[in-house]
């Protein structure tokens, strides 16, 4: 009987140019931020690309000395942007199958020590190599082609796309780990300097540094560790062709749709039930995108949904209150477990001024690469079981 699996503590570093942090500096900042002083038995740690950025593999040794966590069997995760998504995934099951009572799970990454240029190269190794990275496609490319398509089909508009900035900046500005805590009008998205047409400066994520950790525990050891705990009632991973041209859509992201629906199913929630989602918005049509595959609204719905507020933190779904990655930051590897942390704090009523009132169940939805790989978890907050 696969056991009950309950997220204990949540933390993060602050995100940003972290220059004066290594990489050990940053976990050891998220894992005092999640305040745990208990015991785990196994550590997942993941980053996408440590080596090429900073020259140091091996980071579960790494990161368990800078948490202090003794001996316990430690390893390094990799997914490319969904490595924090894969490695909450690989936990949980580890967790839930019996084999393990409490794990932690730290993501991070630590992007701004190479120079920009070099920051995209690394990222694209994410894509397909033959045919995308190596004819010069970066990952603002590759998803300005899903923007104009996006665009072609259903109308979506540069200024709609810009409101979800708008909308993520905002958010941002009430989290104090955030990349970026200032306000940007879509006046200001639309006059940013053009990245890949249509999408602009701020239109797409930063590059970040950041680290984020999550402790999850069997139900009988979860009670005793946390007054309130959030239960992970599911967390599905999917997969896809690595590159666009090998898709049957480029207008959303097939794999984000199977793991929703996956979760969902095992979950038993229903999107009506769905309180907040924090979705990976590495570029603005992204969100658009995911909340059409996660299904929240119909293909080419989203982006009217988002000019008209509907995914504000007082609309109808609020939609990556933390900020996001466009505004709290995107160190890759952190991303998908930031997430995770994000839900804890809002389902236990931690999240402070970006607090979803009544917050009772949260989807978290994380993408690899151009969309190759997807993970959806859904959360459920101790008020919402009762
Ligand atoms: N959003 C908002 N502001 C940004 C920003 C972003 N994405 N990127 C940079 N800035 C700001 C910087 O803070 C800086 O502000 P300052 O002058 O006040 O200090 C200014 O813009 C210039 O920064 P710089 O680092 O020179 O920008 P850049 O032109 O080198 O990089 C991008 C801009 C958009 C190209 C870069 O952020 C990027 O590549 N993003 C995408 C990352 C990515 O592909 N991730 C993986 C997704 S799958």
């Amino acid at each position: 009987m696969p056991r009950r699996v309950f997220v204990v503590a949540a933390g993060s570093s602050r995100f940003g140019e972290r220059w004066e942090a290594g990489q050990a500096e940053l976990a050891k900042e998220a894992w005092q931020d999640a305040g745990f002083r208990g015991k785990i038995d196994s550590l997942f740690v993941s980053s996408m690309a440590s080596g090429a950025f900073t020259e140091q593999e091996h980071l579960g040794p790494l990161v368990l000395s800078a948490i202090g966590s003794g001996s316990v069997p430690s390893v390094r995760l990799e997914a490319a942007c969904a490595s924090g998504g894969a490695a909450v995934r690989q936990a949980f099951l580890s967790v839930r199958s019996g084999e393990h009572d409490v794990v932690a799970v730290v993501g991070l990454e630590k992007m701004t020590d190479v120079p920009p240029d070099e920051a995209s190269r690394i990222l694209s190794q994410a894509s397909l190599a033959e045919d995308e990275a190596r004819t010069g496609a970066t990952f603002p490319a590759l998803y300005a082609l899903m923007a104009r398509r996006h665009m072609h089909e259903f109308g979506t508009t540069e200024e709609q796309l810009a409101a979800v900035s708008a909308k993520n900046h905002s958010n941002a500005c009430l989290n104090d780990k955030a990349h970026f805590r200032r306000t940007v009008s879509v006046d200001d998205v639309m006059r940013s300097p053009p990245v890949s047409d249509p999408l602009k400066v701020l239109d797409c994520s930063p590059v970040s540094d950041g680290a984020a950790a999550i402790i999850i525990a069997e139900e009988g050891v979860a009670r005793g560790l946390s007054e309130n705990p959030a239960e992970i009632l599911a967390c599905e991973q999917a997969s896809g062709p690595l590159g666009l041209c090998a898709r049957t859509t480029i207008c959303g992201i097939p794999a984000a749709a199977s793991a929703a629906k996956l979760a969902l199913e095992k979950s038993g929630a229903k999107l009506s039930g769905i309180d907040l989602a924090e979705v990976h918005d590495c570029f603005t049509i992204a969100e658009i995108m995911a909340l059409e595959d996660v299904g929240f609204f119909p293909r080419g719905g989203a982006a009217k949904a988002t000019e008209r507020g509907e995914t504000a933190l007082s609309g109808s779904v609020p939609v990556n209150p933390s900020g996001g990655l466009k505004a709290k930051g995107h160190p890759v590897g952190a991303t998908g477990v930031s997430q995770f942390a994000e839900c804890f704090l809002q389902l236990s009523g931690r999240a402070g001024k970006r607090q979803v009132k009544g917050a009772r169940t949260a989807l978290t939805h994380n993408v690899g690469g151009s969309g190759a790989t997807a993970v959806i978890g859904i959360l459920s907050g101790e008020v919402g079981r009762k």
